[in-house]
């Protein structure tokens, strides 16, 4: 009999049974993916399996993926914290945020769920990832909240040189004037875990020079969620003028997930040494 996954913080009680938003024998969309059994998941995509409830708390309730998706979304406790984080030192007068990469919506839902913005939107280029995205956000209960682009996030916030037809220019202009950027772009791939400092201009497909410079069309206050070994030296280098960048490391049992650079008017961020949030 195909083993289920072993969530030592959930109800054990199997009357229990979680409401699902979509159900089990619906055909899921391609690419998109609900594994109930280890037996499911393909063997790259195992290693991450047994992470399932710190990436979705309410995974069981029907949580979408596609395999790609599992290495690279933010876990549920560090999109909480950054979402903290990002809602108490906001710059003033900003009252909407855009998750550039939404991927399958772990920092989008989250938030979404602060209840601190007017809105959330949420760019996604793959759309086998943004219906999870969606979906996710469903079960979360906030997809009211989020508005969602399907698209490349250059082209459709109008952060290159000059405009293309996808670019959604209302959105440029309120991100403008009341909106902040979160990016958590690809990192290339899991093998940047292998170098000790890691060469943000070699990450790819964007450098850590691009995003800035094109984001800074837009907006000037953004967070960049980058590898934790990024070469700090490399983002002072980038920024502009005597402004002050703010680094944090997000951590899970003891060790730094990836760090957070927040660019711009943010004030000074209030951390507590005894956090149990893992930063
Ligand atoms: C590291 S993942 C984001 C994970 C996300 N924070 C989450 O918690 O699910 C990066 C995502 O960016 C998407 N992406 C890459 N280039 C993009 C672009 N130019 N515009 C929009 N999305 C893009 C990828 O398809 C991928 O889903």
């Amino acid at each position: 009999m195909a083993k289920k996954r072993k969530h030592v913080d959930r109800d054990e009680d199997t009357s229990q049974v979680p409401a699902r938003i979509v159900p089990p024998s619906e055909p899921l969309p391609e690419g998109v993916h609900h594994y109930e059994t280890i037996e499911e998941v393909p063997w790259d995509v195992q290693k991450y399996w047994h992470q399932g409830y710190s990436i979705f708390s309410k995974y069981d309730d029907g949580i979408w993926m596609t395999d790609d998706a599992w290495y690279g979304v933010t876990h549920e406790s560090v999109a909480n914290t950054i979402s903290q984080h990002v809602s108490e030192a906001a710059p003033p007068n900003r009252s909407i945020i855009i998750d550039a990469f939404c991927g399958v919506g772990g920092n989008t839902i989250a938030f979404a769920l602060s209840g601190k913005w007017k809105r959330v939107y949420g760019i996604e280029k793959d759309a086998a990832t943004l219906a999870c995205a969606k979906h996710n956000a469903e079960i979360y209960g906030v997809s009211d909240k989020i508005t969602w682009f399907h698209g490349d996030c250059f082209e459709i916030l109008g952060a290159m040189d000059g405009r293309t037809e996808k670019t959604v220019d209302a959105l440029k202009a309120i991100a403008g004037q009341f909106g902040i950027i979160f990016a958590s772009p690809p990192w290339g791939g899991p093998s940047y875990s292998n170098t000790e400092v890691f060469d943000l201009e070699s990450m790819e497909p964007y450098t850590f020079s691009h995003l800035y410079k094109a984001f800074g069309k837009v907006t000037s206050n953004m967070v960049l969620y980058l590898p934790r070994t990024s070469d700090l030296r490399q983002i002072a280098q980038v920024v502009d003028g005597d402004k002050k960048i703010q680094v944090i490391h997000y951590c899970t049992n003891g060790s730094s997930r990836a760090l957070c650079t927040y660019l711009g008017d943010w004030a000074l961020l209030k951390l507590s040494p005894a956090s149990s949030n893992g930063y």
